[in-house]
């Protein structure tokens, strides 16, 4: 057995003229989360339809659970469940009648379709609204449903094509709270995200798509740290900065920094070390693969 739920192998995709997965290589660790992240257009939705069997790749190979997408398509569909941004609710049904026939459709039977149903409604906090129709509900309430109809059987290995895509900070949040309760239960894990701050909070391991390539992957952590952006701030005592210094973070490059510097700046009070946000690492990363391309 791999310990590799999802292993991609120099992946490619074209559209007519345009190169969308230019060469991608990933490996995604069993029981992990991992996010793709990348802007608007960089591929992710197609890398997602390949990997659950709707879209062919015109070269390359992935596997999950160690079953080939373009060969075992019956044994991946068994082991995936796919939450995607345009939804297949339906409006004129309640959340309970929407779940209910996904569990018939899944082949459940009525009493085990039903039972399936009221666990998942109360999963997601969703028992108040079970009888009200869909075309009632919040943004936010429409994608627990869209998460919850994805998981009535339940499957080995979870995408989740930009899951908070649009909605506002609470309900993100509550969508977070829900993904990684998933991912505690030993699911697998694999999110498409534009947001930085969603990669940093969710996943074990990120990476960064841009024109068709992976630029960068690692941990939040280890992405921070390839951008050597790591500052000191000597600030006052209304907490302004006065003066900032690029460091490596070591003791001894701080206590250089304060020895040669504080003296002349009288008014430092204290200071605080920055580490480079997601955003930060994101542009750079980004801007680097266009200097790169561009040369
Ligand atoms: N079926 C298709 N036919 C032609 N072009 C497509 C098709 N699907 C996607 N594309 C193009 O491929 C690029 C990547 O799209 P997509 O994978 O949806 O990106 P993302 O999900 O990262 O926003 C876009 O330029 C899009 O227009
Ligand atoms: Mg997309």
């Amino acid at each position: 057995m791999t310990s590799f739920a999802i292993e991609i192998s120099d992946l490619q995709k074209s559209f007519g003229e345009q190169i969308v997965l230019d060469g991608i290589n990933l490996n995604i660790q069993t029981g992990s989360v991992f996010a793709l992240l990348g802007p608007n257009g960089a591929g992710k939705t197609t890398l997602i339809n390949i990997l659950s069997t709707l879209v062919k790749p015109d070269k390359g190979i992935a596997r999950i659970a160690g079953n080939n997408v373009e060969t075992d398509v019956e044994a991946v569909k068994q082991s995936i469940s796919l939450t995607g941004q345009s939804a297949a609710v339906d409006e004129v049904l309640t959340a309970d009648e929407n779940l209910r026939m996904m569990g018939r459709l899944s082949g459940l039977s009525v009493a085990a379709s039903r039972k399936r149903a009221t666990e998942l409604l109360n999963y997601f906090d969703l028992t108040n609204a079970a009888h009200k129709r869909v075309k009632t509900f919040s943004g936010g309430m429409r994608r627990r449903l869209d998460l919850a109809l994805s998981l009535v059987v339940s499957r080995s290995i979870l995408f989740l094509d930009e899951p908070t895509t649009g909605l506002d900070t609470r309900s993100r949040q509550a969508l977070w709270d829900i993904i990684l309760k998933l991912a505690a239960s030993g699911v697998t894990i694999f999110l498409t995200t534009q947001y930085l701050e969603e990669a940093d909070q969710l996943a074990d391991d990120i990476a960064v798509i841009a024109d068709g390539r992976v630029v960068a992957q690692g941990t939040a952590e280890e992405l921070k740290a390839q951008i050597s952006g790591e500052m000191i701030e000597l600030r006052d005592e209304n907490d302004r900065i006065i003066q900032s210094f690029p460091t490596d973070g070591t003791v001894q490059d701080l206590r250089r920094i304060l020895d040669e510097h504080v003296e002349n700046v009288t008014n430092c009070t204290h200071v605080s070390i920055r580490r480079p946000s997601m955003d930060d690492v994101f542009l750079e990363l980004t801007k680097k693969k266009q200097e790169v391309s561009s040369k």
